[in-house]
């Protein structure tokens, strides 16, 4: 097969993606803006986390099943995918604990968690001694917490340098340039103008380029639109968290490398990568509210980063209803771009390949935003 995909956006998406594709044997390029586009993956702390992220909306059902489905499959994704590139990328199914504080904190978390259960989610209610049975560190004021033991995290940068590894053992091939727009040889897509003005040709083009997708003229308008979160990086002292904690105002992701992050902010209308110094004190003050031992942890890093967003906070994947043939979206992951990495490379390669569109993958096309 000498067919050649080119994928416009180097981050988590569009890596899991061409990872895929190039396994079965497709050329793949992969076209990414670099420093030139506001990132969101290198940005995210990495949760895999389908029973604490918000996900009601219209199409609620369909993205919690999308979301599960892509968080068991991370186990064997992680795995094969350290086995292929030779790198680590901290993947830690250790669990996520959302805690609460005080008792408005205590009825929300408790609506949340039986929404989860409704969904089937496996989630179980603790009381704040046994939230500190699993977690020896927090705060003697969490009241009660909600465990999902099959969640966690992963590391996104070490992802997404694995996933580069990987691509590029498979013979792939990377390019550094911003992209304009779709090249069309009349009804098909058949590659993408830089803007430069360069061209580079292939069979199939697929925009994984996040809220950076909103500058390309794609024939079709794609309603992702960045929101903004603020994050910070903490050395550990001593021992650090376990499992991911989930407090009123900050979660805490602990890392192999003895980071603590905290995150996240979200700020609509600010496309800059400054993170705001009252953010990042916020973000410490409620890190250590719940695990008071990070008060005294030393910061190492500071940033921020776009998420991709879209009007029902669920993302836009298959092809464009009436757009040019072969032309692809896998954009809009919002808060949720590394949880579904590996389902929707998943989903989205034998579309690619075949144009088989599974009905989990209908359920988040274009189209829903017509009208
Ligand atoms: N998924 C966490 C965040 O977007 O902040």
């Amino acid at each position: 097969m000498n067919e050649r995909i080119i994928i416009v956006g180097g981050g988590i998406i569009g890596l899991a993606l061409a990872w895929r594709l190039s396994q079965s044997g497709v050329a793949v390029t992969v076209i990414d803006a670099g420093a030139a586009v506001p990132p969101a993956t290198p940005a995210a702390a990495g949760m895999l986390a389908p029973s604490f992220e918000e996900l009601a909306g219209p199409i609620s059902g369909a993205l919690y099943d999308f979301s599960v489905a892509s968080l068991k499959r991370w186990r064997s994704f992680a795995a094969e995918l350290e086995a292929e590139s030779g790198e680590a990328i901290d993947y830690r199914p250790f669990g996520i604990l959302g805690v609460a504080m005080d008792e408005s904190g205590a009825a929300a978390l408790r609506e949340a968690f039986e929404a989860v259960t409704a969904l089937g989610g496996a989630v179980e209610w603790l009381t704040g001694d046994e939230t500190r049975a699993i977690e020896a560190g927090l705060s003697d004021r969490v009241l009660a917490g909600v465990f999902a033991r099959e969640e966690g995290q992963v590391d996104p940068r070490r992802a997404t340098r694995a996933l580069r590894e990987a691509v590029s053992r498979r013979g792939g091939a990377f390019i550094n340039a911003r992209i304009r727009r779709i090249v069309r040889r009349g009804a098909d897509a058949i590659g993408v103008e830089t803007a430069g003005g360069d061209r580079i040709e292939g069979d199939r083009v697929v925009i994984a380029a996040g809220a950076a997708a909103a500058a390309i003229e794609l024939g079709a308008a794609a309603p992702v639109y960045p929101i903004k979160g603020e994050a910070v990086a903490l050395r550990a002292r001593g021992d650090n968290l376990r499992c991911v904690v989930r407090a009123p105002g900050a979660y805490l992701c602990p890392k192999a490398d003895g980071r603590l992050v905290i995150g996240a902010t979200e700020v609509e209308e600010d496309a800059s990568l400054e993170p705001a110094p009252a953010a990042i004190e916020g973000l410490k003050r409620a890190g250590a509210a719940a695990f008071p031992a990070s008060g005294a942890y030393r910061e190492v890093e500071r940033w921020a980063g776009l998420r991709p967003a879209t009007p029902d906070a669920a993302p836009i994947l298959g092809p464009v209803p009436d757009g040019p043939e072969g032309l692809f979206l896998a954009l809009g992951h919002y808060r949720n771009g590394i949880l579904l990495a590996p389902e929707t490379a998943a989903a989205l390669a034998p579309a690619i390949l075949g144009g088989e569109i599974s009905p989990l993958l209908g359920a988040f096309s274009l189209a829903r935003f017509k009208n």
